[in-house]
């Protein structure tokens, strides 16, 4: 990673600041639900007696219809369960349970734009759409464990879809609107929904991109669909078959329908991501352990207080959004900015003045992001007065120091904590943290989150002393831990008998001395470009179906923003020459395929792939052909 804007003498101050770690400011000791000395005491006894500890929070925090028979019933591998024989809907917590305790007149939600455009929703007014849409869902045959796919951009009508599915026992399954046909069609199979939720459109650097004809081409000839629902955003919408109107569904609703009383342990929501291999994984999570430990994390991580206004510019597309956009927040009973565009239009200014103009206290984006802003200048962070930010949250991928230190100087005015928070897609929310009134060492993402029994071991499973390098792993199930892989159980058992019967989260890590965890970046065979996570699988599989192309092989490189770029190795079928077009045409194959997430910067044409002696392509060699640098090790090279 270079270096942007840095002087010496800064270089020195992150580097004693890495080892020796800083103090938060007065403000933030004085404010904060968790000082260091609690973090220490909850920590201990969250490993000890978990079943009190966790039986503690859930009662203190959350409503249930029924008490819990056991916390966490565990098998030593991967069966898990956590407050079986309960009775909760996570809706019930998001919603009712604010308006019942008089809360209702509080801010959900301020949903802003590019253009300014504001739409401000209190919490008595989301659970009235909520309740009219559940039930103008139910009037359609939609049913308890019936699944739902959601495509549609960061709206509040996005979140009214997710939590009238939730109310009534419906999974949803949302696909990112950047997501193609292809890929909206094979999570829509995969998942056998019933229904689609979507929007004609969604707005981006001051255009209108259209949602509508990616749906139509995407759910063609799908017989098991029946029903799809459409957001019209203010357009002229004449329903076609199969569809329905957004509006229509909220007018056909009752005023009144209560929550299904669902098991702790039924899943709430699908959500696909990538691995090492083939197509996406469908990670299932459930209404009980998730609940409690996205709504405690988004308390206690972002320290957030009745006065706060919380923005995380994650898409709900993304496991961020689902549970810090949307679950964790809400049962968090707090106020959320939400903003549908880009980082840096109309300017770059755009995020800055957002902050400005509502006063967001605790701020929430990906090192990417960071980086970009650090590309544009300080010029524009300069122009707005960022004074009411008190903490800022990073996540996605490593925050490297230089960038942990300008978000810290220039957007928070070195009166702010930054809080890394490290987790997964699996892990339903954050694992290891800086909690803000704890030491914090930029470039660590700090300490495990209560109840996470977080280990550095090699691959036998060893534990490996401070400051080596080894893989992560979690030594027991924590609440919102994945419950399943949708309809690929195989592939959930393998997080667990990876390395013993540990949970194998597939990133390479260290810990110092003092308990810190530094993440390195992903193990296998999964990228991250500009925070979004990618198998290098799919990516092939996307260019390979390019009828010139016979195979294809993509490594990730380190790139000054993105964190990673792809790059891509291709084998041409015999008669067909490398060239511009074909370069070019190859390109927009994969984003045909994904979307342009998943775009390779750059493609190599080969006339071999380097492959060991039994044909696994060997991606170590290509990446340090792409990077200009010595592969190393090659006797197991074919030739
Ligand atoms: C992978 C999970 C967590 C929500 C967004 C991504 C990387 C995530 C950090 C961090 C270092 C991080 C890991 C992880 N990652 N946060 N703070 N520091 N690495 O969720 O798409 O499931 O990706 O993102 O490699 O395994 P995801």
């Amino acid at each position: 990673m270079s270096k942007i804007q840095d002087t010496p003498e800064v270089n020195d101050q992150i580097l004693s600041a890495e080892k020796q770690g800083i103090s938060p400011p007065e403000h933030i000791l004085k404010k904060a639900f968790i000082s260091e000395e609690k973090y220490n005491e909850w920590y201990k006894q969250s490993i000890g007696e978990p079943n009190t500890f966790w039986g503690d929070r859930a009662s203190e925090e959350l409503e249930w219809f029924k008490k819990w028979d056991t916390v966490l019933e565990w098998n030593g591998k991967s069966a898990y369960t956590w407050f079986a024989g309960g009775k909760i809907n996570i809706s019930h917590n998001c919603l009712d349970r604010h308006v019942n305790a008089g809360r209702g007149n509080k801010t959900a939600y301020i949903w802003t734009n590019e253009e300014g455009v504001e739409i401000k929703i209190t919490y008595l007014e989301l659970l009235d759409k909520v309740m009219r849409f559940a039930s103008g869902l139910k009037k359609q045959g939609l049913q308890k464990g019936d699944r739902v796919s959601i495509y549609m951009p960061l709206t509040i009508e996005q979140i009214i879809a997710m939590l009238a599915c939730a109310r009534i026992g419906a999974i949803h399954s949302v696909i990112y609107a950047g997501f193609t046909a292809s890929s909206l069609r094979v999570r829509t199979e995969v998942s056998q929904a019933k229904m689609l939720i979507t929007t004609t459109f969604t707005r981006r650097r001051g255009k209108n991109i259209p949602l509508k004809p990616i749906v139509d081409e995407a759910v063609s000839g799908l017989e098991f669909l029946q029903t799809i629902i459409v957001d019209p955003r203010g357009e002229s919408f004449i329903p076609g078959e199969k569809e329905i109107a957004f509006q229509s569904i909220l007018d056909s609703g009752d005023p009144i329908c209560e929550a299904e009383w669902m098991d702790s342990e039924d899943p709430l929501f699908i959500l696909y991501t990538s691995g090492t291999t083939g197509l996406p994984k469908g990670v299932v999570h459930v209404h009980g352990g998730y609940n409690l430990f996205t709504h405690l994390s988004t308390k206690l991580t972002f320290d957030l207080h009745e006065d706060d206004l919380f923005w995380c510019t994650a898409d709900t597309g993304w496991i961020t959004g689902h549970s810090y956009n949307v679950y964790g927040p809400l049962s968090a009973g707090a106020s959320s900015l939400i903003f549908e565009g880009a980082p840096d239009f109309p300017d770059p200014g755009i995020w800055w003045k957002t902050i400005e103009k509502y006063k967001v206290s605790v701020f929430y984006t990906a090192p990417t992001a960071v980086r970009l802003f650090m590309k544009h200048g300080n010029q524009w962070p300069e122009k707005y007065d960022l004074s009411s930010l008190r903490i800022l949250g990073s996540v996605g991928e490593p925050i490297n120091p230089e960038a942990w230190n300008w978000y810290y100087t220039y957007i928070g005015k070195k009166n702010v904590a930054v809080v890394d928070t490290w987790w997964q897609t699996e892990t339903g929310g954050h694992m290891i943290l800086s909690l803000p009134a704890c030491k914090q060492k930029p470039g660590w993402a700090g300490k495990p989150f209560f109840g996470v029994k977080a280990r550095v071991v090699d691959k036998q499973g060893n534990y490996l002393p401070p400051d080596s390098v080894g893989h992560l792993i979690i030594e027991s199930p924590w609440p919102a831990a994945l419950r399943t892989c949708y309809g690929q159980p195989e592939r959930f058992e393998k997080y667990w008998n990876e390395i013993g019967n540990n949970y194998y989260a597939g990133d390479l890590a260290t810990y110092d001395h003092e308990g810190f965890f530094m993440i390195l970046g992903r193990a296998d065979d999964v990228l991250k470009v500009s925070g979004h996570r990618i198998g290098t699988a799919e990516v092939e599989s996307a260019i390979v179906s390019h009828p010139a192309v016979a195979e294809a092989a993509v490594v990730g490189i380190p790139h000054e923003l993105k964190g990673e770029s792809i790059s891509a190795f291709v084998l041409l079928i015999t008669g067909n020459e490398p060239s511009d077009s074909l370069n070019d045409s190859i390109k927009a194959q994969v984003k045909k395929e994904i979307g342009s997430l998943a775009v390779p910067d750059e493609i190599t044409f080969m006339n071999q792939l380097p492959k060991t002696r039994s044909g696994k392509i060997m991606r170590r060699v290509l990446k340090a052909r792409a990077m200009g640098v010595d592969p190393g090790d090659v006797s197991t090279l074919e030739e």
